[in-house]
Formats: C-alpha cells, structure tokens, sequence
C-alpha cells in the first residue's frame, strides 16, 4: 500500500484565471472501447489520463487492442473488429472505476471469452447484479461473489441473443453495458429507458457507424456492423469542471472562466441548479464538437440562495451531489435535493459520507430516506475538519473546495483517489488562487 497523501484546503481568496479541465471521464471510457472494437485506427483529442481511464485502456489491450498514448497527448487505438477480442490471459483490474467493469461487462458478455475482473475496495461493494441481469438473458455467464459483486468472472455468449429490456433503474452504465453487448449479437436489441440518462454511447457509437435509433425513450441498436474508426476529440468534463464552478461561485472576488465544457443536455443538471440558487454562470461560444455540445463558461462570485432539487433531475447530475451540497452549505437558507438512493452505491456511500463530512465542518444536515436536507451557513462554513476520502474521488474533491470556504481548514485524509478523474486537481485550482497543499491539520 503505498503510504497515504493527505491534502489540506485553508481559507482562500478569490480566484481568477481561464483553465481547461481534463477529458470527460465517461466519454474516454467509451472512446477506447468502442475504438477496440473498430476496424483500423482510431485517434482521441482530449483523453483523461487518469487512473480510471488508464485501467480501461489495459483492458482493451488485454484483450488485443493497440492503445497508444503519443507524446502530443494524442491517443491512437488499433481496433481488432466486433466479434475480435481475444481471451485475455491476465486478470483485468479496473481499479475504482464502476464505468470501466460495467462497460467492460457488457463488451464481454457477447464475446465467446472467459475473462475474470476485479477492482479496489471500493469497486468490490459495488452492485453489479443490474449489469448481469440484462447480459444474463442476452445468454452470457458470471460468476461473482455474493449478489454478483468483483472478483467476478465472465463468459461471454457464443450465440448471443438480441432482447427487448426496460431499465430497472436509472443508469448509463447499464444501458451502456446492454448496447455494447447488442454490438455482437445478430438482429436488433432494443432498450427501454423510463428516465433519460447520458447518451454519450448512443451519439459515440453513431461516430464510429453503428445504426442506433432513439425515439421516446426506446433505444434501438443494429448488431454486428463494421465499426469505422473514428477521430474524437473529447471535451473537458463537466463533473470536473464542478469543483471549479462552485469554488468561482462562492469564494468573493472570484472570475473563471472554464474552457471547452462538456454541455450535452442530459449532464447539465447542477448548472441549472447553481443558476436557480443565484450563480452567475455564463456559457460562452456555445457549439457543437464532434457529436457533443461544448461550451466556455464564465463563472463569477454569487450569493447563492437554498432550493429545492427535484428527483426527475437526479440523473442529469448524479455525480455532482458532493458538491451540490458543499454550495448548499454556503448558501442562504435550506436546501433539498430529493431521490438520492443511487448515491448510496457510488465509489463511496455518497449520502453518508456528504453528511457525515458537511457535520463534521460544523454544517447542519439531515438524511431522511434519500432526501438529503442542508441548512446553508450564507457564508464560510466552520470547518476544521479531517475527512476521510473513503476511495471517492468526489467525496475528496468537493470538501476540498468546502475548506476553501471555511472558518478552519479541512484536510482530506487519502486525496490520491482524486487521480481517477482529475489528475492534478490541487495544480490546477492553486493555478487559480486556491490554497491547496499537502499535509495534515
Ligand atoms: C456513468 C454513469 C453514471 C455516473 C458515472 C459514469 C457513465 O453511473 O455516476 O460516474 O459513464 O455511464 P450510473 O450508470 O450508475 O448512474
């Protein structure tokens, strides 16, 4: 075990300057596999290099794609085909990453290899049963640890079958697993999705010449095409942007501008959500790139006021809670955010652990069911507090930024998490004006 990397967040002033985050996490992902699966060279602009996406891009090898990270940050993936992987002979580690097992789940699941993958702590209490269940009936096998959790072994289908599925839950993951499998099934595989959930896959997989149809809900994919490599050039994204934004919005004085945003409709929830509470956040050169909408945003100190968050608009932040609720405890008055229950599942209990953390820093805060309930301070917070990171790369990230806002500073017990999806956070809020260093309270 290497030894534990403590981070401290002390009370900050403004902060200024134009930055570009890195690569969004769940389109990287995507990008790497569907380019493992395609016939010739694929090229990726704008890949995260962080340790979540650098466990899929073992993967893919493993299973006998070229991945090439050149000099320029530029990646290359030589494509072995639908239907062409080949068994791999190690065990594959996705690390802390849910997208890369789920994802990878599905792409194995139709192929006639056995392959056995495992995780950190963290990935190991996470439920894969809603992946296997869908990839089960399309006539693959797993073998898991009780309910279906990592280490887990799978045997893809050698004659796969197209099915007709409604989404239990709200997941991209799932969907995602599901319309990977449906690449190497014959016929059609339909998919019904009762609550929207990004469709980076969908308009992904449309790049790189997959027949997909999406109407009302019903996601229907052709299986077994010839997938064309594709040039991708990938925005920044905005989960990570987050930290920033609500950083900007409520530390006084502060001016940032965060370039090439990922805008796509279905992950702009907190956006909308930061601007009903006050936020002045303005998107700039608002355009398409590639098959996803970018934009810069402009972000400005604001006095933020408490809402309330509805359910229906979980899905299109569900990664953004953590730091929901650290502008939340910034903010004038109560806020409410309704039907959490999927954060209890994440890299960490997000739902405890946002609570548990915000109380330590001396803010009040309520779970009752999945509502989870903050009273604002209207301004800096306590603080003064050792929080423990827990595996969660959010979780670290966000009371990072609540320590920025505090009376006290806060201290992330283990911050090497956030390398999953944001190598040199610390560089690059410090870049900005943040007092962020290494260390212990
Ligand atoms: C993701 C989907 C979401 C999200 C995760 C990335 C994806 O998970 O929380 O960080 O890339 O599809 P769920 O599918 O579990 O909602």
């Amino acid at each position: 075990m290497p030894p534990p990397q403590p981070l401290i967040a002390r009370p900050s002033g403004g902060l200024t300057g134009t930055v570009r985050v890195p690569g969004d996490k769940s389109m990287s992902h995507r990008a790497l596999i569907l380019g493992a699966l395609a016939v010739g060279r694929t090229s990726i602009k704008g890949l995260l290099d962080g340790a979540d996406v650098r466990a899929t891009a073992a993967a893919v090898r493993a299973l006998g794609a070229t991945v090439t990270r050149h000099g320029d940050g530029l990646w290359t993936v030589d494509g072995v085909g639908v239907g062409g992987l080949m068994e791999p002979a190690q065990v594959l580690d996705l690390g802390n990453s849910g997208t890369g097992a789920r994802l990878l789940m599905g792409l194995l699941a139709t192929h006639p290899v056995t392959a056995i993958l495992t995780g950190d702590a963290s990935l190991a209490r996470r439920p894969m049963a809603r992946v296997i269940q869908p990839l089960e009936m399309m006539g693959a096998s797993f073998t898991g640890r009780r309910g279906g959790l990592l280490p887990l072994a799978v045997t893809g289908a050698a004659l796969p079958m197209p099915i007709d599925y409604r989404l239990a839950m709200a997941s991209a993951q799932v969907k995602s697993a599901i319309l990977l499998a449906a690449l190497n099934t014959p016929g059609t595989t339909t998919i019904i999705e009762p609550h929207p959930t990004r469709d980076h896959s969908e308009r992904m997989l449309r790049s790189f010449g997959a027949r997909v149809t999406v109407d009302a809900g019903r996601i229907e994919i052709e299986g077994q095409p010839e997938l064309t490599p594709a040039a991708l050039d990938l925005p920044a994204d905005p989960s990570s942007a987050a930290f920033a934004i609500v950083a900007a919005l409520t530390l006084e004085g502060s001016d940032v501008t965060l370039l090439d945003v990922g805008l796509n409709p279905l992950r702009t929830g907190l956006i909308a959500t930061l601007r009903e509470m006050g936020g002045a956040i303005d998107i700039l050169n608002a355009r398409e790139s590639g098959a996803e909408p970018v934009g810069d945003l402009r972000v400005r100190a604001s006095g933020l006021r408490g809402v309330v968050v509805p359910a229906e608009r979980a899905p299109s932040m569900i990664d953004e809670y953590p730091i929901l609720a650290v502008a939340a405890a910034r903010a004038t008055g109560v806020t409410v955010m309704h039907g959490l229950g999927e954060l209890t599942v994440k890299e960490s209990d997000r739902l405890s652990a946002i609570a548990r953390g915000l109380a330590a820093c001396g803010v009040q805060v309520a779970v009752d069911g999945d509502t989870l309930t903050v009273h604002g301070a209207g301004g800096p917070v306590p603080g003064g507090a050792r929080i423990p990171a827990d595996l969660d790369h959010r979780i670290a990230m966000a009371f990072l930024v609540l320590g920025l806002g505090a009376k006290a500073p806060v201290e992330i017990d283990d911050a090497a998490t956030i390398d999953t999806s944001f190598p040199d956070f610390a560089g690059l809020m410090r870049g900005l004006g943040a007092d962020i260093s290494a260390g212990t309270i």
